[in-house]
C-alpha cells in the first residue's frame, strides 16, 4: 500500500466560505459539479437540481439507490411556484412560520421538476434553510440546489466539513466549511401532498409546533407512504454495533458487556468509579445541545477502538422525540443489531 493513500491526496480541503470562494461553488454547480455546503441541520451535497446528470452524480457519490428522491433548497419560499404545483394554504403557512429554518414540506411537483430528483413520484422535497452560508450559495447561484445530508447513503449525517472530506472529499468539486451545524439532525419532514398533512421525520420542529399552525393533527408516516429514506428502520447508523439501553438498566449491561470485549458509553451522568468501560462520553442533558453533538459524538464513538457502544436512552418525552428516532435508527441499522436481524423489528414510520 502507499502512503499517503490516494483517497487522502485527491480530497478537497474545506474551503472558507468567503465570496470568492462561493463564486467557485456557483460555477462549479452550473457545470454539473457536486459542492458540499453547510446547513443548519448538516451538511448538504449539492448539485444543479434542474441538471439530471449533475443529479445522478449525488446518488453515484453517496451509493444511494436511484428511486429516494432529494430534496430541493431554495432561496426563499418566493421559488415555490417554480417547483411545487396546487401549493396548500397549509404550505404557506408553514413556509411563513417556519423558513428560513430545519423544515422541509413535500409538496406535488411541478411539471418541470426532473425525476431525477423525485425519484419518479409526483411529489418533491423543499426546504429553505437559514444557515447564512447555504443563504449565500442559494442566492448567488439563483435556482434549486438539490442536496440530501453528504453521507455514504446509511451513514451518520455529517455536521462538520471535516466529516464531509472524511466521507466524501474525494467525490467532490469543493467542501464549503461553515463550521460545525448548530442543530445536528436533520431537518423535520412533513408531507402536504396527499389528502392529509403527515409527519414523515421529527426534527427541531415538533409536531405540535407544526400542528398550533396548520390546526389540524398531523399524521404519522406508514408503509404506504411515500419513499423516505430517512425512515428506514436501518439509517443513521455507525459501524460498530450501537444498543440502546435504558438508565436503570445502563450499569448492568455496561458491565456485562464490558467483561467480553471493549466498550464505548454514551451516558446521561459521569462515569462510576467501578465502571469497566473502556470509553464514557457524558451526553448533554438538554435535547438539543444532545442533538447538536450526537453525530459527532456517534462519529467519535465509532472511532474509539471499541467492539461495542452502548448509549443510555433519553427520556421518553415529546421534546426527546427527534433524538429517540436517530438513536433507534442507529441502533437498527448498526452492524450488531443488523446480524441479530433487529433492524426489521422498528416500525417504518418515521417516529
Ligand atoms: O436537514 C435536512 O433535511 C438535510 C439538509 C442537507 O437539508 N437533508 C437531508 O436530505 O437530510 P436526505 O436526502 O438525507 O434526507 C431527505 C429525506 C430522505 O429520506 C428522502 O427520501 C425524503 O427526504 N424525501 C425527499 N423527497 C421526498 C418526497 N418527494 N417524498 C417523500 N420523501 C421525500
Ligand atoms: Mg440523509
Amino acid at each position: 500500500m502507499t502512503w499517503p493513500p490516494a483517497r487522502v491526496l485527491d480530497s478537497v480541503e474545506p474551503a472558507q466560505p468567503t465570496d470568492e470562494a462561493i463564486g467557485h461553488a456557483v460555477a462549479a454547480l452550473r457545470r454539473g459539479g457536486l459542492v458540499a455546503f453547510p446547513t443548519e441541520t448538516v451538511y448538504g451535497l449539492g448539485a444543479d437540481a434542474t441538471n439530471p446528470a449533475a443529479v445522478a452524480r449525488i446518488f453515484e457519490a453517496k451509493g444511494r439507490p436511484a428511486s429516494h428522491p432529494l430534496i430541493v433548497h431554495l432561496a426563499s419560499a418566493s421559488a415555490l411556484p417554480l417547483w411545487a404545483r396546487d401549493i396548500p394554504e397549509s404550505a404557506k403557512l408553514l413556509a411563513q412560520k417556519f423558513w428560513p429554518g430545519p423544515l422541509t414540506l413535500i409538496l406535488e411537483r411541478a411539471p418541470t421538476v426532473p425525476d431525477a430528483v423525485t425519484g419518479g413520484q409526483d411529489s418533491v422535497g423543499l426546504r429553505v434553510p437559514a444557515h447564512p452560508v447555504a443563504q449565500a450559495l442559494l442566492q448567488a447561484f439563483g435556482g434549486g440546489i438539490a442536496g440530501p445530508s453528504a453521507n455514504r447513503f446509511g451513514r451518520v449525517s455529517p455536521t462538520t466539513a471535516q466529516h464531509v472530506r472524511d466521507e466524501l472529499g474525494d467525490r467532490l468539486e469543493m467542501i464549503l466549511d461553515g463550521g460545525p451545524c448548530p442543530v445536528g439532525i436533520e431537518s423535520t419532514i412533513v408531507d402536504l401532498s396527499g389528502s392529509a398533512p403527515v409527519l414523515l421525520r421529527p426534527g427541531r420542529i415538533t409536531p405540535q409546533e407544526i400542528e398550533a399552525v396548520i390546526g389540524t393533527p398531523l399524521g404519522r408516516a406508514s408503509s404506504a407512504s411515500p419513499r423516505a429514506s430517512g425512515t428506514l428502520a436501518a439509517h443513521y447508523a455507525p459501524r460498530l454495533p450501537l444498543r440502546l439501553v435504558s438508565g436503570a438498566t445502563l450499569d448492568a449491561a455496561v458491565r456485562e458487556a464490558a467483561s467480553q470485549r471493549l466498550v464505548a458509553v454514551l451516558a446521561r451522568h459521569p462515569r462510576p468509579g467501578y465502571s469497566n468501560a473502556t470509553v464514557w462520553m457524558i451526553a448533554p442533558l438538554d435535547a438539543s445541545e444532545y442533538a447538536r453533538l450526537l453525530y459527532a459524538g456517534l462519529r467519535q464513538l465509532d472511532e474509539s477502538g471499541c467492539a461495542l457502544i452502548l448509549v443510555e436512552a433519553p427520556p421518553d418525552t415529546q421534546d426527546w422525540a427527534a433524538v429517540r428516532d436517530r438513536l433507534a435508527r442507529a441502533a437498527a441499522g448498526s452492524a450488531g443489531a443488523l446480524e441479530s436481524g433487529a433492524a426489521h423489528r422498528l416500525p417504518d414510520n418515521g417516529t
